[in-house]
């Protein structure tokens, strides 16, 4: 099938002009109306973007969240206080949302390149009576700078990877029976190009598997309750040529019975030592149905979404949101739940597709 990525826009990218530094992002709250981009230089705006969805995926907050402290350095770099203010525009990024662990990921990558600009030559101090200057507030900023543009370039090498690998296993799939047979792949939420810098993780398979032939077409859930199904990956699916039905998330269960459904693809915001995965409200009660209707439950997600620091699903933080989201005139008496995430268990996960490589965490 022949693509066409090309339509596809780049969901984060930086600028440099006259020493300013700009983060422009496709602001995902106006499609599938509009494709418009948000552009700032001001780290609390892009920190907004990041609570308000504009920007979201959890391997895009990850660049966000590196992107959000080199603005905070270009802000503070002229000043007095420039590492502390620094490090507490660091602590405020990294708690925007929760549960992508991603986003500290990003944080984290930024903080390395200010202790390592900063500390430059510490080390020469011991032998040296002359001692060299860590870099200064700017040439930190600097620094930061190319971390970001660097982020943004490995994290569409990364999903090509994590593409190519998931490829190789729905290959296997198309051949199981007599003849190859092109599948009908059912995904939830967005995992797609716009949840990451380009390409996407579960969407990179199904991209680099449509590439060869493997895809018949994608089911996507609509994903309530903000919609990203039917908002963003029914339209980049769309965008890119791919056939795609949308479909209410209560569809499942009957699409799965009728044998419409031949692999469940989706993405991850954490994925525990153990192999749980958190992801997209709605995960877990399809991981449920394709055990039941025993068909293979994929997820896939870059390396920097596993977080060996927490041991299994029950340790992973659930992000609560406004219950306006769910019901937008309050009703009295009535209570609102609405956590954004829940936690597939590992012994449900057929495969863990990263730019590694495969890992089948039941076995
Ligand atoms: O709340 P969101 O839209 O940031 O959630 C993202 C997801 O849960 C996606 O399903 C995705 O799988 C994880 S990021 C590729």
């Amino acid at each position: 099938m022949e693509l066409a990525l090309n339509n596809l826009p780049r969901t984060i990218a930086v600028e440099l002009e006259g020493g300013v530094p700009s983060i422009v992002l496709v602001d995902q709250c106006r499609l599938p109306g509009e494709l418009v981009y948000l552009r700032t230089s001001d780290w609390r705006e892009l920190v907004d973007a990041v609570k308000t969805l504009a920007v979201r995926g959890a391997p895009a907050i990850g660049v966000a969240g590196a992107a959000a402290v080199m603005l905070a350095a270009f802000e503070y770099a002229d000043g007095d206080g420039f590492d502390r203010l620094l490090a507490e525009a660091a602590r405020a990024i990294a708690a925007a949302r929760p549960t992508a662990v991603n986003l500290v990921w990003g944080v984290n990558k930024a903080r390395e390149v200010v202790s390592e600009a900063r500390q430059a030559g510490a080390s020469l101090q011991a032998d040296s009576n002359a001692r060299q200057a860590g870099a200064s507030p700017r040439e930190t900023a600097v620094a930061l700078y190319r971390l970001t543009e660097d982020l943004i370039a490995e994290d569409e090498t990364v999903n090509r990877r994590i593409g190519s690998h998931g490829a190789a296993l729905l290959r296997g799939l198309a051949a199981s029976g007599e003849h190859v047979r092109p599948l009908n792949i059912l995904t939830h939420c967005n995992a797609g190009s716009l949840a990451t810098a380009f390409y996407g993780t579960a969407l990179g398979v199904v991209y680099a598997s449509a590439q060869e032939g493997l895809v018949n077409r994608v089911y996507a859930d609509e994903t309530r309750p903000v919609n990203q199904g039917a908002r963003l990956t029914v339209w980049e699916l769309a965008q890119a040529g791919v056939p795609v039905t949308l479909q209410c998330d209560n569809m499942a269960a009957s699409l799965m019975e009728k044998g419409q459904v031949d692999a469940v693809i989706v993405g991850a915001d954490r994925i525990a030592a153990n192999g749980d995965a958190a992801n997209k409200i709605g995960t877990l009660g399809l991981a449920v149905l394709a055990n039941f209707y025993g068909i293979p439950f994929y997820v896939a997600a870059p390396m920097s979404t596993i977080d060996c620091s927490t041991k299994s699903g029950a340790d992973i933080p659930i992000e609560d949101r406004d219950r306006a989201e769910v019901l937008p005139d309050p009703i009295p008496g009535v209570e609102v739940r609405n956590p954004a995430f829940d936690v597939t268990p590992y012994r449900l996960i057929t495969a863990i597709v990263t730019e590694e490589g495969v890992w089948e965490p039941a076995r």
